[in-house]
């Protein structure tokens, strides 16, 4: 499990992976933040495949082109807004991971990186949102062995440390120099 599970700082548009995870909103029309990012990124076009998807209910997620960006595929989720922790967000979270994964099996990736979905303008707090998608993911990972590497990508420091001290109690060397490029 390990050796299946990295942080890389950086832009995750950047990252050469069979697949990235968009952090959308429920429209999936594109946003700010990493959304903003990602349809930049990935041109016009990208848009247009999600005008067809209708949408994306909070916690599910849908899986489009990558167009112009590196990665094959953008696997659009949506996180929860943080309301304080007593309606369900973190169930809503880690069904976000869940769905994203099952998608990325289906579709044969090998290798996809997310972004730390709810995390900036959703509110959640990053620990806690860390802490839901190191669990959730390899969770997932021991049930199904087809996808190879999950990259966790962290825009900030803060972000940084939080994903660091989740994958140090899995017992995974965090390289901090590592970046997207
Ligand atoms: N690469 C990697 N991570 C990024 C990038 C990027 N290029 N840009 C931002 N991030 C990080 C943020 O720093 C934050 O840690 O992604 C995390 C999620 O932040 P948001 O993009 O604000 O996503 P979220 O909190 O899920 O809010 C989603 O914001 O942009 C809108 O349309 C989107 O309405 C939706 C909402």
């Amino acid at each position: 499990m390990r050796n299946r599970v990295s942080i890389v700082k950086g832009d995750i548009t950047e990252l050469r992976v069979d697949a990235i995870v968009n952090a959308a909103n429920n429209t999936l029309l594109g946003g700010w933040g990493v959304d903003g990012a990602i349809h930049r990124a990935a041109g016009p076009a990208l848009l247009e495949e999600c005008r067809g998807l209708g949408g994306c209910d909070t916690g599910d997620a849908k899986i489009t082109k990558g167009y112009h960006l590196p990665a094959r595929w953008v696997i659009h989720t949506v996180g929860p807004i943080w309301a304080g922790g007593s309606e369900g967000e973190p169930a809503l979270l880690a069904r976000c991971y869940q769905r994203c994964l099952a998608i990325a099996s289906q579709h044969h990736v090998k290798t996809i990186a997310f972004p730390a979905i709810s995390a900036g303008a959703y509110g959640f707090p990053m620990g806690l949102a860390a802490e839901v998608a190191v669990k959730e993911t390899t969770s997932y990972l021991e049930e199904d062995s087809s996808i190879e590497q999950v990259i966790f990508v962290c825009f900030n420091d803060s972000a940084h440390k939080s994903y660091a001290v989740q994958l140090k109690e899995l017992g995974v060397i965090v390289d901090d120099t590592l970046r997207v490029n």
